[in-house]
């Protein structure tokens, strides 16, 4: 159960496992006290402990402020670190003092406005919203946190509103600063580019700066808007780790900053590089939630928190906790060159193989034969599809399939007719050159009528023919940044409102078509971010569908994100992007760990691979349930090792299916145990694959031994079922 007890002065949030608190010091600063296992005693003198001054020392007007662990600290009053609040108000002046006027609790989450957040419908969760004021300025700022009753994560967010009498500007907003007492963390990022994304990287803290961020308009490949802090040490299952995302698609920061006096800031929020935000009296301006997760079970303690809250409290709508259609795209197999004949029978293969969604990439509007034009203009292209969208629908659903659709809304194609009516609609600055990326602009989605248009053409397709899903893309990076109808003192704010807008837009049509699965995409995954997440409840998570590759993109992935999520196909051999041959068992075992599909034509398989595909598929399909929302574990690091291993577990614990995949083979290798995770101890699991029933306590100490099949890129798959009525082995 989650609770929230004040008590003079001491802010304490708990739950059945993890508290967070913090407390007001004399004149009304919040100051950072503790936040890790759940303590039991209310009224602990812990945080008088804890000042190492006199307490009457850390007042507002003295530099002792750095010494001082706090909550959310402003920059101009004796902290000389990084604040969380930093503006300029109207006659230049650069300070804020944060003074508490007051708190509340509620047992209802609450939303923030234009934003994605996390919410909880069954009264699981309790949130603080505590009030501060600066008396010069007259900027009120309200913190909130929520604590949930079924995950260790604290959701925190700030409002900042303009109650004084003259505009000012925010020139920086986190969502949540935290103060750890020491130094002596490492920090982890999920960190790549293109066709890389979510690599884990991991280093020891040194003084000074370091963290991620993004200043290219979408969270990006580069960086996913995630850190975590962990102690020296600490693995997947043992060890403390604090993680830290941002509910946000667009600019962000996590950052450390080891202080002078060892103490660490932790940040995450809104990038502040070039972003300015101009509030004007009685505005509020809501900066986007940040999700703390802590484990003291390691990283696979914290992920369990992340993909708990991400399906119980991110994603949303009918799919959220439904199966997900195993689908066949075309976009590997044809590009732009097809025609309905060939889409039909591509279909057709993917039919009889057991898939049960077809879903129809780019090329199918305008006269777009290739990525030079017609992005804009939603018309169906009438010499590919002579039955037009409805046509082509309906033909696929006789099959006996659903039927899903490509969009990239967002964009503009200097050669269409959306550019040649509105030159001004995309993201420039005036006078510049309109930099493409893939010979396309970004629409400003900062702007009303933008909005509108992107929001009515995707409707437009979508009540012309019965379409079951849509894969919303998003192929470039925004530079320059600029809105032709932002004064010059709002140009700053074009990022943000971009979000705002998308946001928006997104939250209409989800709306208005409940039954339709979003995918969203971002040449592959260049915004895999909570906040998409949500609106559409699974993202591709890379144009890279190289097993080897998507072993690493993947096992970095669900250090946040759950395998529900997670975009996954078998693809072509040699593999696109890496021209590598993986055997076909390989490609299906990693990509069933994710919304499992194909990204090929299955013309291209001989007799026997065809055979193997329909078995595979009816395989998956056995397991669906327990592969899409059982516990993912990791086992095995490929960052660390030639051999990868995870398990997905049921959450009753009656079956698991464990997977290895060996990248590199070496010859005399030693002999290798998996040691798995997870299962009862006393339960008998008979493993599939080797005829053998083994208890749970046997599996996790003694472990399945690893033989692979010669050759790189070889995978092993064990089945665990529970033997009926023989559940204990004493
Ligand atoms: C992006 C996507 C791909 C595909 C192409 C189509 O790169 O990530 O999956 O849809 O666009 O142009």
């Amino acid at each position: 159960m989650s609770e929230i007890i004040v008590q003079n002065g001491l802010f304490h949030l708990r739950n059945g496992r993890m508290s967070y608190f913090f407390r007001l010091t004399g004149d009304g600063l919040p100051a950072h006290v503790y936040w890790g296992e759940r303590l039991e005693r209310l009224d602990s003198p812990l945080d008088r402990l804890f000042f190492e001054s006199r307490e009457s020392d850390y007042c507002h007007n003295t530099l002792e402020l750095e010494k001082l662990p706090q909550e959310y600290p402003t920059w101009g009053h004796g902290d000389l670190r990084r604040g969380a609040l930093e503006v300029t108000a109207a006659d230049g002046s650069t300070a804020v003092d944060l003074c508490c006027e007051g708190y509340s609790i509620t047992a209802e989450k609450p939303t923030l406005a234009g934003l994605p957040a996390t919410f909880d419908r069954e009264g699981g969760s309790r949130t603080l919203s505590v009030a501060y004021a600066d008396a010069v300025t007259g900027l009120r700022v309200t913190l909130l946190y929520t604590v949930f009753d079924d995950c260790d994560v604290i959701a925190r967010s700030a409002r900042v509103e303009n109650a004084g009498p003259r505009a000012v500007s925010l020139e920086r907003v986190m969502s949540a600063s935290v103060d750890l007492i020491d130094d002596r963390w490492e920090l982890i990022t999920l960190s790549g580019a293109w066709a890389r994304e979510r690599m884990i990287d991991r280093r020891p803290l040194k003084p000074g700066f370091q963290g991620v961020d993004s200043a290219r308009g979408a969270s990006s490949a580069q960086n996913n808007p995630f850190m975590a802090l962990v102690r020296p040490g600490t693995d997947e299952f043992r060890g403390e780790a604090y993680g830290f995302a941002l509910m946000y698609s667009g600019n962000f920061t996590a950052l450390a900053e080891v202080g002078m006096y060892r103490m660490t800031r932790a940040q995450i929020g809104l990038n502040d590089a070039h972003f300015r935000w101009l509030l004007e009296p009685g505005e509020t301006f809501t900066a986007p939630e940040a999700l703390l997760a802590w484990s003291n079970t390691g990283l696979n303690g914290m992920s369990a928190q992340y993909h708990t809250l991400v399906r119980r409290h991110v994603v949303r709508g009918r799919y959220a906790q439904a199966q997900r259609p195993f689908l066949l795209n075309n976009w590997e197999a044809t590009t732009f060159n097809f025609d309905e004949e060939k889409i039909l029978q591509i279909a057709r293969r993917g039919r009889e193989a057991g898939l049960e969604m077809f879903v129809l990439d780019d090329g199918w509007f305008g006269h777009r034969d290739d990525d030079h034009s017609s992005l804009g203009d939603w018309t169906v292209n009438l010499k590919k599809l002579p039955h037009g969208m409805n046509g082509l629908a309906d033909r696929i659903h006789w099959m006996g399939l659903k039927f899903g659709l490509w969009f990239e809304p967002e964009m503009v194609s200097p050669d269409s007719e959306l550019y040649r009516a509105h030159p001004d609609w995309c993201l420039h600055q005036p006078d510049r050159t309109r930099t493409e990326g893939r010979w396309q602009l970004t629409l400003d989605m900062s702007r009303a009528d933008v909005c509108e248009y992107v929001e009515n053409a995707v409707a437009a397709i979508l009540d012309s023919a019965a379409i079951d899903y849509v894969k919303w893309d998003m192929n470039r990076d925004m530079s320059p940044v600029g809105s032709a109808l932002l004064p010059p003192e709002r140009q700053a704010e074009t990022a943000h409102r971009y979000m705002l807008g998308l946001y928006s837009v997104l939250e209409h049509l989800t709306a208005r078509f409940p039954n339709v699965l979003f995918e969203s995409c971002a040449s592959g995954g260049n915004r895999f971010d909570l906040g998409m997440m949500y609106y559409m409840p699974q993202a591709w998570c890379s144009d890279n569908t190289d097993a080897g590759s998507r072993v690493l993109i993947q096992y970095g992935t669900s250090l946040v994100f759950p395998q529900s999520t997670m975009g996954a196909h078998v693809s072509h051999a040699p593999n696109w992007q890496t021209g590598r041959m993986s055997p076909l068992r390989t490609r299906v075992d990693v990509a069933m760990w994710g919304t499992f599909g194909y990204e090929m034509d299955l013309a291209e398989l001989d007799a026997d691979q065809l055979a193997e595909t329909r078995a595979d598929i009816a395989w998956v399909k056995a397991h669906r349930d327990l592969l899409l929302y059982g516990d993912s574990i990791r086992l095995l690091s490929p960052f660390e090792g030639d051999t990868a291993a995870w398990m997905v577990v049921a959450p009753d614990r009656s079956a698991a299916v464990v997977t290895a995949v060996r990248l590199l083979a070496h010859a005399n290798e030693r002999r290798e145990r998996l040691r798995l995770a997870g299962l009862a101890p006393e339960t008998r699991y008979r493993v599939e694959e080797l005829d053998v029933v083994l208890t749970g306590q046997e599996l996790m100490r003694f472990g399945l031994p690893l033989r692979f099949a010669p050759g790189d890129d070889q995978s092993l798959r064990f089945t665990l079922v529970a033997e009926q009525g023989g559940d204990s082995c004493q």
